[in-house]
């Protein structure tokens, strides 16, 4: 199996490409912006499971680039993790819409334009899996982080919409929803422990519920019955809540 991680410098998409490694012996095609850090990842995955491990430098935001990049990989991936994100800073967004169209276009536009590309390939051969991380922040917006929540809530829709379509292909479409990582996307915050994943155990998490063939999945199950909560509550009484 060959398996193209797409923000393979994202902490926990290095820990699951590690678990595909593993369990899958998958080779690996490790893409991100950061080309040091990823050789130096690369070097260690090649080394600790004995895998074929390809570097390469992708940006989600130069949409131009992605059909190049995807015709470029030989042999095709047979799954493709898709990882990359960029949290921002809502009180920036709010007076800077450069901040806000960055946080959509990483996590939104730039997942859209690469996954489209990949989703005609993966049709047209009738295989292949997509496992894509999205937020529990796209459920429902908060004032906390509503434009990263927004941009999660347009790729979570965007997923089941493209698992609807792949369906008839064979091809499987994850959606992942990540509660608290602790990443260095959120190593400026204070998280709390018993709701907060490492990256390890959230690739566990991932990999297991590949395994089973889930669509969607939590990570850390008590997720689930938080987000039902903060989905169900009235307007009335979420509008006074400082979520
Ligand atoms: N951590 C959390 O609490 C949490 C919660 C919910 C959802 N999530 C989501 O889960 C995913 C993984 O998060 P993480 O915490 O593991 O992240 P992370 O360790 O902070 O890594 C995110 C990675 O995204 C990559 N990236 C950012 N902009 C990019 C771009 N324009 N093109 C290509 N790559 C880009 C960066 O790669 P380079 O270093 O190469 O620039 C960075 O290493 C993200 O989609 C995130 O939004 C995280």
């Amino acid at each position: 199996m060959y398996l193209l991680v797409l923000g393979a410098n994202s902490d926990t998409a290095h820990a699951l490409a590690a678990r595909f490694a593993q369990e899958e012996r998958a080779h690996l095609y490790l893409a991100s912006r950061d080309r040091e850090l990823l050789e130096k990842r690369a070097r260690d995955l090649a080394l600790r499971h004995q895998v074929e491990v390809r570097p390469l430098v992708f940006d989600a935001t130069d949409y131009a680039s992605h059909a190049a990049f995807y015709a470029g990989l030989d042999p095709k991936p047979d799954g493709v993790a898709l990882a990359f994100g960029y949290l921002g800073d809502q009180q920036e967004a709010q007076q800077n819409f450069g901040e806000a169209k960055k946080i959509i276009d990483v996590n939104f536009t730039g997942a859209v334009s690469i996954l489209e590309i990949v989703a005609a390939d993966f049709a047209r051969r009738n295989h292949g899996f997509i496992i894509a991380l999205s937020s529990v922040a796209g459920e429902r917006g908060r004032q906390s982080n509503y434009i990263y929540g927004a941009a999660k809530g347009a790729l979570t829709t965007y997923l089941s919409g493209l698992r609807h379509r792949l369906c008839p292909h064979q091809v499987r479409v994850m959606t992942v929803l990540p509660g608290f990582m602790a990443t260095k996307m959120t190593e400026h915050l204070k998280l709390p422990g018993p709701l907060t994943a490492s990256p390890e155990e959230a690739a566990g998490h991932i990999f297991r519920a590949y395994k089973k063939g889930r669509d969607v999945v939590y990570i850390k199950p008590l997720w689930r019955w938080i987000m039902m909560l903060i989905r169900n509550l009235p307007e009335f009484v979420f509008k006074r809540t400082k979520l």
